[in-house]
C-alpha cells in the first residue's frame, strides 16, 4: 500500500463477521470519500518516531495528525512505541458462554478493526469514518487476563505468573479498577482519535464482552516539549529516566517473553496495570528538599541525589558529611532498583486528573503500567519491596490493580492471540 493515502479497501481481515460484511459497503464509501479527499498518512516504523508526509491535496500536512504506527509485526505496537499523548485502557468481562471459538471469532474482529483504525481507515461498519482519518500514531493493543484462560477451557496454557496480584498492605483497591478478562490499550496523540478507536473497538466486543473499567490517562500533548523527553507526573517529578531504552537488547531481555508457553514466547509480554492515587494536597505540604529526598532525585533535572544530569547513575553508596546515605534506605528509586538487567521492568505510565471532589479535593494520579516478560520475576519482587517501605507511599495509594498476558503481534493475515486460539 501506498504510504501517504488512505486505501479504505485494502487489506481488508480474514474472518469479519457477517452483519460486518452487510455493513462494509457503507463503510467502504466514507472511507472512499476520504481518500477521495485527499487525507493522507505517513507511516511509521511500527516503534519509532516518523516524519509526516504532505497529502497530495493539501496545501500542508498537519503535522502529527497523519503520523501512523504499524500493526503489524512481532510484537503489538504500543509498549516499545514512545508513548503517544493520551491513552485509555478498557478492561472487559467476558459474557457467559464465551468458550475458545468465540473468543477467536472476537480477536478477527477486533484485529481487523484495529489494523483499519491504525492505518487511518474507518472501521467496517464503522459509522463515523471521518474520524479515523487522523491516525495521529494510534496503537492498539491487546492483552488477556487471568480469566480468558479458563472460559478457552486453555488453563495449561496460562503463564504461571499471570494470576491476580497479591493484596499488599499498602492497597485500597476498589474493585471498579480491577481484574479483567480481556485488556484493550489505546493510545493516540490525539484524544478524538481515542475517543473514536474506543466507541469501535467496545462496539464490536460487545456480543462477546461487558466492559468492566474504562481508565483514561494523559500525558503533555506532543509538540509541547521535545520528543523523546521524560515526562512529568502529576507530583511534578521526571518519570521514566531510569526505564531500559525501547530497541536494545536490555529492553529485549527484559520485556519480550522467552520462556513459558509456546504461544506467548514468540514476541509476546506481560503487562500490569496499577491504578495509584495521589494525594496532592498533602504532597503540597512537603518543600522541595522532603520532596527530592523522597525520590533520590531532584525536581528540577530529575538527576540522582548523588548527580548532575538526569542520567547520571545513582550512586546508592554516597554518604553525606554526617555519614547517612545521600540517596536515603527507604528512598522510592533505592527500594525499587534492580542490578540485574533481566529484572528490570518497563514503564509506560500515564497521568490521570478526573472530576474533583465538591470540596475541590482532586482526582489524580497515575495510571503506572509496566510490561515485563515475567510478573512473578519483575514486577512483583519490586511491588513487594515498595509496600515494605517506600517514602512515596505517605503520598500514594494503589486503588486498582489487573494483570494481563500480551500476546506477540501478528502478519497482515494473521490476527492477535492466533496461535493460543486456534
Ligand atoms: C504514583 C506512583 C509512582 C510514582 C509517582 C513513581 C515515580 C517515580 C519516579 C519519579 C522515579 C524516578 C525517575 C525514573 O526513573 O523514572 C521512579 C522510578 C522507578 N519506579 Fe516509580 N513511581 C510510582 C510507582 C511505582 C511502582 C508501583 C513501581 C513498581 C512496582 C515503580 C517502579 C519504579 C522503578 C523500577 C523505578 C526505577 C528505579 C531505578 O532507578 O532503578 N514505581 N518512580
Amino acid at each position: 500500500m501506498d504510504d501517504t493515502t488512505v486505501s479504505p479497501a485494502d487489506g481488508a481481515g480474514a474472518g469479519a463477521v457477517s452483519r460486518r460484511r452487510l455493513l462494509a459497503g457503507g463503510a467502504l464509501t466514507v472511507g472512499g470519500a476520504l481518500a477521495g479527499a485527499g487525507i493522507g498518512v505517513a507511516a511509521t516504523d511500527g516503534d519509532g518516531s516518523a516524519g509526516s508526509a504532505p497529502a497530495a491535496s493539501r496545501q500542508q500536512a498537519p503535522a502529527y495528525g497523519t503520523q501512523r504506527i504499524a500493526f503489524h509485526g512481532r510484537h503489538q505496537a504500543g509498549i516499545a512505541t514512545p508513548a503517544q499523548a493520551h491513552a485509555v485502557f478498557l478492561g472487559f468481562d467476558l459474557a457467559k458462554g464465551v468458550d475458545r471459538a468465540a473468543l477467536g471469532r472476537m480477536m478477527r474482529l477486533l484485529t481487523d478493526d484495529a489494523a483499519r483504525l491504525t492505518r487511518g481507515e474507518p472501521a467496517l461498519a464503522d459509522t463515523e469514518g471521518e474520524l479515523a482519518a487522523l491516525p495521529a500514531r494510534l496503537t492498539v493493543t491487546f492483552g488477556f487476563g487471568p480469566g480468558l484462560f479458563t472460559a478457552a477451557g486453555l488453563e495449561h496454557q496460562r503463564p504461571a505468573s499471570l494470576a491476580p496480584l497479591p493484596r499488599f498492605s499498602i492497597d485500597r483497591l476498589q474493585d471498579r479498577f480491577c481484574g479483567g478478562d480481556l485488556l484493550v490499550q489505546i493510545c493516540a496523540d490525539d484524544p478524538l482519535t481515542v475517543a473514536h478507536a474506543q466507541r469501535m473497538l467496545i462496539k464490536d466486543a460487545r456480543s462477546f464482552a461487558r466492559l468492566r473499567w474504562a481508565q483514561r490517562g494523559f500525558r503533555r500533548g506532543r509538540g509541547v516539549e521535545d520528543d523523546g523527553v521524560t515526562q512529568r507526573n502529576l507530583m511534578g517529578q521526571l518519570d521514566g529516566t531510569a526505564n531500559p531504552a525501547p530497541g536494545g537488547d536490555v529492553f529485549a531481555g527484559a520485556v519480550w517473553t522467552d520462556s513459558g508457553p509456546a504461544w506467548l514466547k514468540d514476541g509476546g509480554t506481560t503487562l500490569v496495570l496499577r491504578r495509584v492515587r495521589i494525594e496532592l494536597e498533602t504532597w503540597d505540604a512537603a518543600d522541595t528538599k522532603a520532596r527530592e529526598f523522597t525520590v533520590g532525585r531532584r525536581l528540577a533535572t530529575g538527576a540522582p541525589l548523588t548527580g548532575k544530569a538526569e542520567k547520571d547513575l545513582p550512586d546508592f553508596d554516597a554518604k553525606n558529611e554526617l555519614g547517612f546515605p545521600v540517596i536515603a534506605d527507604q528512598a522510592h528509586i533505592r527500594r525499587a532498583h534492580v542490578t540485574d538487567d533481566r529484572a528490570r521492568i518497563f514503564r509506560r505510565p500515564y497521568n490521570y486528573d478526573d472530576a474533583p471532589a465538591a470540596d475541590g479535593r482532586p482526582d489524580t494520579g497515575l495510571l503506572f503500567a509496566s510490561f515485563q516478560r515475567d510478573i512473578g520475576e519483575q514486577f512483583l519482587p519490586i511491588q513487594r519491596r515498595l509496600a515494605a517501605a517506600d517514602l512515596l507511599n505517605q503520598w500514594t495509594t494503589p486503588i486498582g490493580s489487573a494483570v494481563f498476558a500480551i500476546p506477540p503481534g501478528c502478519p497482515p493475515d494473521g490476527w492477535i492471540g492466533q496461535s493460543l486460539l486456534e
